[in-house]
Protein backbone atom coordinates (compact mmCIF):
# COMPACT_ATOMS: atom_id res chain seq x y z
CA UNK A 1 0.00 0.00 0.00
CA UNK A 2 0.93 3.40 -0.63
CA UNK A 3 2.92 5.42 2.12
CA UNK A 4 1.74 9.17 2.42
CA UNK A 5 3.40 11.69 4.90
CA UNK A 6 1.09 14.63 5.90
CA UNK A 7 2.36 18.32 6.75
CA UNK A 8 -0.14 19.91 8.47
CA UNK A 9 -1.84 16.97 9.79
CA UNK A 10 -3.07 18.28 13.23
CA UNK A 11 -5.31 21.29 10.81
CA UNK A 12 -8.75 21.84 10.18
CA UNK A 13 -7.63 20.42 5.98
CA UNK A 14 -5.25 17.84 6.75
CA UNK A 15 -6.86 16.49 10.18
CA UNK A 16 -9.45 15.22 7.17
CA UNK A 17 -7.04 14.41 4.82
CA UNK A 18 -5.20 11.70 6.92
CA UNK A 19 -8.81 10.53 8.02
CA UNK A 20 -9.45 9.87 4.50
CA UNK A 21 -6.21 8.42 3.05
CA UNK A 22 -6.44 5.84 5.84
CA UNK A 23 -10.24 4.83 4.63
CA UNK A 24 -8.66 4.21 1.42
CA UNK A 25 -6.35 2.04 2.79
CA UNK A 26 -3.12 4.17 2.72
CA UNK A 27 -0.10 4.24 5.23
CA UNK A 28 -0.36 7.20 6.72
CA UNK A 29 2.87 9.08 8.35
CA UNK A 30 1.74 12.57 10.11
CA UNK A 31 4.22 15.30 10.60
CA UNK A 32 3.55 16.68 13.73
CA UNK A 33 4.85 19.39 16.24
CA UNK A 34 5.61 17.64 19.85
CA UNK A 35 3.11 20.61 21.15
CA UNK A 36 0.70 19.17 19.14
CA UNK A 37 0.77 15.22 18.95
CA UNK A 38 -2.13 14.70 21.14
CA UNK A 39 -4.47 16.28 18.31
CA UNK A 40 -3.84 13.22 16.38
CA UNK A 41 -6.19 10.12 16.16
CA UNK A 42 -4.63 6.47 16.88
CA UNK A 43 -4.93 3.99 14.40
CA UNK A 44 -2.89 1.23 13.41
CA UNK A 45 -2.00 2.62 9.83
CA UNK A 46 -1.19 5.87 11.29
CA UNK A 47 2.65 6.88 12.51
CA UNK A 48 3.16 10.48 14.00
CA UNK A 49 6.19 11.77 13.39
CA UNK A 50 7.42 14.66 15.44
CA UNK A 51 8.78 17.14 13.25
CA UNK A 52 8.73 20.86 12.16
CA UNK A 53 8.77 22.56 8.80
CA UNK A 54 11.21 25.25 10.25
CA UNK A 55 13.95 22.12 11.48
CA UNK A 56 15.87 21.89 8.29
CA UNK A 57 16.28 19.16 5.55
CA UNK A 58 18.75 16.69 7.61
CA UNK A 59 16.26 17.08 10.34
CA UNK A 60 13.08 16.48 8.22
CA UNK A 61 15.04 14.09 5.76
CA UNK A 62 14.03 10.59 7.85
CA UNK A 63 10.67 11.86 8.00
CA UNK A 64 9.97 11.20 4.50
CA UNK A 65 12.62 7.77 3.80
CA UNK A 66 10.64 5.39 1.93
CA UNK A 67 7.48 7.77 1.27
CA UNK A 68 6.24 7.87 -2.16
CA UNK A 69 3.53 10.60 -1.46
CA UNK A 70 3.95 13.88 0.40
CA UNK A 71 1.00 15.82 1.09
CA UNK A 72 1.09 19.28 2.81
CA UNK A 73 -1.84 21.36 4.12
CA UNK A 74 -0.10 23.60 6.31
CA UNK A 75 -0.88 27.26 7.01
CA UNK A 76 1.76 29.72 7.50
CA UNK A 77 3.80 32.96 6.08
CA UNK A 78 7.05 32.62 3.82
CA UNK A 79 9.12 30.76 6.51
CA UNK A 80 6.32 27.94 6.54
CA UNK A 81 5.02 28.01 2.83
CA UNK A 82 8.09 29.06 0.97
CA UNK A 83 11.42 28.25 3.33
CA UNK A 84 9.91 25.22 5.06
CA UNK A 85 7.76 23.30 2.34
CA UNK A 86 11.24 23.46 0.31
CA UNK A 87 13.14 21.79 3.05
CA UNK A 88 10.75 18.75 2.85
CA UNK A 89 11.00 19.19 -0.91
CA UNK A 90 15.01 18.87 -0.77
CA UNK A 91 13.99 16.39 1.80
CA UNK A 92 11.74 14.54 -0.37
CA UNK A 93 14.26 14.86 -3.19
CA UNK A 94 16.66 12.90 -1.51
CA UNK A 95 14.60 10.14 -0.34
CA UNK A 96 13.12 9.78 -4.00
CA UNK A 97 9.59 10.42 -2.75
CA UNK A 98 7.75 10.64 -6.46
CA UNK A 99 5.05 12.90 -5.85
CA UNK A 100 4.02 16.11 -3.95
CA UNK A 101 0.98 17.83 -3.29
CA UNK A 102 2.08 21.35 -1.90
CA UNK A 103 -0.83 23.54 0.31
CA UNK A 104 -2.52 25.41 -2.10
CA UNK A 105 -5.53 24.10 -2.07
CA UNK A 106 -7.14 27.29 -2.84
CA UNK A 107 -9.08 29.34 -6.09
CA UNK A 108 -7.16 28.65 -9.41
CA UNK A 109 -4.27 30.86 -7.69
CA UNK A 110 -2.31 29.80 -11.18
CA UNK A 111 -4.80 32.19 -13.34
CA UNK A 112 -3.61 34.92 -12.47
CA UNK A 113 0.11 36.40 -11.51
CA UNK A 114 2.11 38.25 -9.29
CA UNK A 115 0.68 40.96 -6.70
CA UNK A 116 -3.00 39.92 -7.05
CA UNK A 117 -3.08 38.03 -3.36
CA UNK A 118 -0.35 38.36 -0.78
CA UNK A 119 -0.55 34.70 0.22
CA UNK A 120 -0.72 33.48 -3.49
CA UNK A 121 2.41 34.92 -4.19
CA UNK A 122 3.72 32.93 -1.23
CA UNK A 123 2.33 29.47 -3.18
CA UNK A 124 3.70 30.36 -6.57
CA UNK A 125 7.23 31.16 -5.59
CA UNK A 126 7.30 27.89 -3.92
CA UNK A 127 5.80 26.39 -7.05
CA UNK A 128 8.75 27.58 -9.27
CA UNK A 129 11.11 25.58 -6.80
CA UNK A 130 9.60 22.13 -8.62
CA UNK A 131 10.80 23.23 -11.80
CA UNK A 132 14.35 21.70 -11.21
CA UNK A 133 13.07 18.78 -8.73
CA UNK A 134 12.71 14.73 -9.69
CA UNK A 135 9.48 14.95 -6.95
CA UNK A 136 6.93 16.13 -9.43
CA UNK A 137 3.99 18.60 -8.32
CA UNK A 138 0.18 18.15 -7.92
CA UNK A 139 -1.53 21.29 -7.08
CA UNK A 140 -5.30 20.42 -6.28
CA UNK A 141 -7.29 23.61 -6.42
CA UNK A 142 -11.50 23.99 -5.09
CA UNK A 143 -12.69 27.01 -5.28
CA UNK A 144 -13.60 28.56 -2.13
CA UNK A 145 -14.19 27.27 1.44
CA UNK A 146 -17.20 27.75 2.61
CA UNK A 147 -16.68 27.89 5.90
CA UNK A 148 -14.87 30.79 5.15
CA UNK A 149 -16.38 32.34 2.75
CA UNK A 150 -19.41 32.82 4.83
CA UNK A 151 -17.92 33.45 7.81
CA UNK A 152 -16.77 36.71 9.18
CA UNK A 153 -13.82 37.02 7.05
CA UNK A 154 -15.39 37.90 3.82
CA UNK A 155 -17.83 40.35 4.60
CA UNK A 156 -20.36 38.64 2.51
CA UNK A 157 -23.43 37.51 4.78
CA UNK A 158 -23.54 39.81 7.66
CA UNK A 159 -26.78 38.17 9.46
CA UNK A 160 -26.59 41.33 12.28
CA UNK A 161 -27.63 43.96 9.47
CA UNK A 162 -29.01 40.53 7.25
CA UNK A 163 -27.15 41.50 4.21
CA UNK A 164 -25.50 39.61 1.58
CA UNK A 165 -22.60 41.86 -0.13
CA UNK A 166 -21.54 41.69 -3.31
CA UNK A 167 -18.68 43.68 -5.70
CA UNK A 168 -19.56 43.66 -9.18
CA UNK A 169 -22.24 41.94 -11.33
CA UNK A 170 -22.71 38.94 -9.22
CA UNK A 171 -23.24 36.73 -12.43
CA UNK A 172 -19.79 35.21 -12.89
CA UNK A 173 -19.84 31.72 -11.25
CA UNK A 174 -17.61 31.17 -8.67
CA UNK A 175 -16.20 27.87 -7.45
CA UNK A 176 -17.20 26.63 -3.57
CA UNK A 177 -16.25 23.27 -2.12
CA UNK A 178 -16.13 22.35 1.46
CA UNK A 179 -13.25 21.32 3.59
CA UNK A 180 -14.43 17.60 3.97
CA UNK A 181 -14.87 17.33 0.35
CA UNK A 182 -11.31 18.84 -0.68
CA UNK A 183 -10.06 16.53 2.35
CA UNK A 184 -11.72 13.28 0.14
CA UNK A 185 -10.48 14.93 -3.26
CA UNK A 186 -7.04 15.53 -2.06
CA UNK A 187 -6.83 11.77 -0.16
CA UNK A 188 -7.99 9.99 -3.65
CA UNK A 189 -5.73 12.68 -5.62
CA UNK A 190 -2.65 11.51 -3.69
CA UNK A 191 -3.13 8.00 -4.35
CA UNK A 192 -3.91 8.46 -7.85
CA UNK A 193 -0.10 8.62 -10.10
CA UNK A 194 -1.33 9.81 -13.09
CA UNK A 195 -1.66 13.29 -11.22
CA UNK A 196 2.33 13.54 -11.07
CA UNK A 197 3.19 16.92 -12.82
CA UNK A 198 -0.26 18.17 -13.07
CA UNK A 199 -2.59 20.45 -11.72
CA UNK A 200 -5.99 18.81 -10.64
CA UNK A 201 -9.20 21.29 -9.92
CA UNK A 202 -12.17 19.87 -8.43
CA UNK A 203 -15.36 21.22 -7.21
CA UNK A 204 -18.34 20.90 -4.70
CA UNK A 205 -20.53 23.39 -7.10
CA UNK A 206 -20.25 26.40 -9.30
CA UNK A 207 -22.55 28.83 -8.78
CA UNK A 208 -22.98 32.54 -9.17
CA UNK A 209 -23.16 34.83 -6.18
CA UNK A 210 -26.43 36.22 -7.25
CA UNK A 211 -27.44 32.41 -7.04
CA UNK A 212 -25.58 32.13 -3.82
CA UNK A 213 -28.22 34.66 -2.19
CA UNK A 214 -30.89 32.41 -3.28
CA UNK A 215 -29.43 29.41 -1.64
CA UNK A 216 -29.04 31.11 1.13
CA UNK A 217 -32.74 32.67 1.56
CA UNK A 218 -33.79 29.47 1.04
CA UNK A 219 -31.73 27.94 3.69
CA UNK A 220 -32.31 30.31 6.43
CA UNK A 221 -35.84 30.66 5.14
CA UNK A 222 -35.12 34.87 5.94
CA UNK A 223 -34.88 37.55 3.61
CA UNK A 224 -31.07 38.94 2.94
CA UNK A 225 -31.03 42.19 1.28
CA UNK A 226 -28.71 42.59 -1.40
CA UNK A 227 -26.21 45.09 -1.00
CA UNK A 228 -24.02 46.27 -3.93
CA UNK A 229 -20.93 47.47 -2.57
CA UNK A 230 -19.30 48.62 -6.35
CA UNK A 231 -17.64 47.78 -9.65
CA UNK A 232 -14.50 45.69 -9.65
CA UNK A 233 -12.64 48.52 -10.17
CA UNK A 234 -14.54 50.01 -6.79
CA UNK A 235 -13.08 46.35 -4.89
CA UNK A 236 -9.30 46.87 -6.75
CA UNK A 237 -9.64 50.65 -5.32
CA UNK A 238 -10.91 49.53 -1.86
CA UNK A 239 -8.15 46.73 -1.54
CA UNK A 240 -5.44 49.69 -2.21
CA UNK A 241 -6.95 51.64 0.05
CA UNK A 242 -7.05 49.35 3.19
CA UNK A 243 -3.59 47.94 2.33
CA UNK A 244 -2.22 51.64 2.20
CA UNK A 245 -3.74 51.93 5.92
CA UNK A 246 -3.45 48.01 7.18
CA UNK A 247 -1.94 47.10 10.33
CA UNK A 248 -2.31 43.47 9.05
CA UNK A 249 -2.93 41.57 5.84
CA UNK A 250 -6.05 40.37 7.24
CA UNK A 251 -7.74 43.20 6.76
CA UNK A 252 -7.89 43.26 2.86
CA UNK A 253 -6.73 39.69 2.26
CA UNK A 254 -10.27 38.35 1.46
CA UNK A 255 -10.99 40.88 -0.94
CA UNK A 256 -7.76 40.20 -2.52
CA UNK A 257 -8.83 36.28 -3.12
CA UNK A 258 -12.36 37.96 -4.22
CA UNK A 259 -11.42 40.51 -7.12
CA UNK A 260 -9.95 36.98 -8.64
CA UNK A 261 -12.48 34.98 -8.15
CA UNK A 262 -15.58 38.12 -9.59
CA UNK A 263 -13.21 38.90 -12.11
CA UNK A 264 -13.07 34.83 -13.28
CA UNK A 265 -9.01 34.52 -13.58
CA UNK A 266 -9.26 32.75 -10.41
CA UNK A 267 -12.17 30.54 -12.08
CA UNK A 268 -11.12 26.69 -12.09
CA UNK A 269 -10.27 25.01 -15.07
CA UNK A 270 -10.81 21.18 -16.74
CA UNK A 271 -12.53 20.46 -13.44
CA UNK A 272 -11.98 16.74 -12.76
CA UNK A 273 -14.79 15.81 -10.45
CA UNK A 274 -15.11 12.30 -13.14
CA UNK A 275 -12.22 11.51 -12.31
CA UNK A 276 -12.91 10.71 -8.70
CA UNK A 277 -16.82 9.13 -8.82
CA UNK A 278 -16.32 7.91 -5.42
CA UNK A 279 -16.30 11.33 -3.76
CA UNK A 280 -19.78 12.51 -3.39
CA UNK A 281 -19.49 16.44 -3.67
CA UNK A 282 -21.94 18.61 -0.84
CA UNK A 283 -24.04 21.10 -2.52
CA UNK A 284 -24.26 23.88 -1.14
CA UNK A 285 -27.94 23.48 -0.05
CA UNK A 286 -26.85 20.63 1.58
CA UNK A 287 -23.82 22.74 3.36
CA UNK A 288 -25.98 25.16 4.39
CA UNK A 289 -28.75 23.23 5.74
CA UNK A 290 -26.06 21.08 8.06
CA UNK A 291 -22.87 22.63 9.43
CA UNK A 292 -23.14 25.85 7.46
CA UNK A 293 -26.66 27.16 8.91
CA UNK A 294 -24.76 28.60 12.27
CA UNK A 295 -23.18 31.26 9.61
CA UNK A 296 -27.15 32.32 9.63
CA UNK A 297 -27.10 33.20 13.46
CA UNK A 298 -26.45 36.57 15.36
CA UNK A 299 -23.31 36.28 16.96
CA UNK A 300 -24.23 37.07 21.16
CA UNK A 301 -21.55 40.02 20.83
CA UNK A 302 -24.39 41.33 18.38
CA UNK A 303 -27.06 41.74 21.28
CA UNK A 304 -27.81 44.64 23.52
CA UNK A 305 -27.40 43.83 27.02
CA UNK A 306 -31.03 44.60 28.07
CA UNK A 307 -31.92 42.06 24.66
CA UNK A 308 -29.37 39.60 26.51
CA UNK A 309 -31.46 36.17 27.33
CA UNK A 310 -31.73 35.88 31.32
CA UNK A 311 -30.28 32.32 32.55
CA UNK A 312 -33.39 29.27 33.12
N1 LIG B 1 -9.84 27.62 -0.43
C1 LIG B 1 -10.08 28.27 0.69
O1 LIG B 1 -11.08 29.01 0.83
C2 LIG B 1 -9.16 28.10 1.85
C3 LIG B 1 -9.50 28.66 3.09
C4 LIG B 1 -8.66 28.44 4.18
C5 LIG B 1 -7.49 27.70 4.02
N2 LIG B 1 -7.16 27.21 2.80
C6 LIG B 1 -5.91 26.45 2.59
O2 LIG B 1 -5.98 25.17 3.18
C7 LIG B 1 -4.67 24.80 3.64
C8 LIG B 1 -4.77 24.31 5.09
O3 LIG B 1 -5.33 25.35 5.88
P1 LIG B 1 -6.03 25.06 7.28
O4 LIG B 1 -7.07 26.10 7.47
O5 LIG B 1 -6.38 23.60 7.40
O6 LIG B 1 -4.82 25.38 8.28
P2 LIG B 1 -4.78 25.19 9.85
O7 LIG B 1 -6.03 24.60 10.39
O8 LIG B 1 -4.26 26.47 10.43
O9 LIG B 1 -3.65 24.06 10.04
C9 LIG B 1 -2.31 24.35 9.78
C10 LIG B 1 -1.49 23.10 10.02
O10 LIG B 1 -0.12 23.42 9.76
C11 LIG B 1 0.66 22.97 10.87
N3 LIG B 1 1.87 23.77 10.97
C12 LIG B 1 1.96 25.11 11.08
N4 LIG B 1 3.24 25.47 11.18
C13 LIG B 1 3.97 24.33 11.13
C14 LIG B 1 5.36 24.04 11.21
N5 LIG B 1 6.28 25.00 11.37
N6 LIG B 1 5.75 22.75 11.12
C15 LIG B 1 4.84 21.75 10.97
N7 LIG B 1 3.51 21.96 10.90
C16 LIG B 1 3.10 23.24 11.00
C17 LIG B 1 -0.27 23.15 12.06
O11 LIG B 1 0.21 22.40 13.15
P3 LIG B 1 -0.21 22.70 14.69
O12 LIG B 1 -1.45 21.88 14.96
O13 LIG B 1 0.98 22.25 15.46
O14 LIG B 1 -0.45 24.19 14.81
C18 LIG B 1 -1.55 22.59 11.48
O15 LIG B 1 -1.52 21.18 11.45
C19 LIG B 1 -3.76 26.01 3.43
O16 LIG B 1 -3.06 25.88 2.23
C20 LIG B 1 -4.75 27.14 3.30
O17 LIG B 1 -4.27 28.23 2.55
C21 LIG B 1 -7.98 27.37 1.73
Amino acid sequence: MTTVLVAGSTGSLGSLIVRNLLDRGADVRALVRKSSVHKLPTHPRLVPRIGDLTDGVDALRPHVDGVEVVVSAVQGGPEIIIDGQRDLLRAAERAGVHRMIPSDFSINLYGYGYGVNVLSDLRRTFADEFAASTVARTSVAVGAFPEYFLGDVHEVLDPVAGTFSVWGEGTVPIDITTIPDTAAYTAAIALDPTTAGRDVHVVGQRLSMLDLRDEVEAASGRRWNLVRKGTLRDLRAEIARRQFAASSMFEYLALQYQVAMFDGTASLRDVRNADYPDVVPTSVAAYLAGAGAAHFAVPERAWRRDEWPTAV
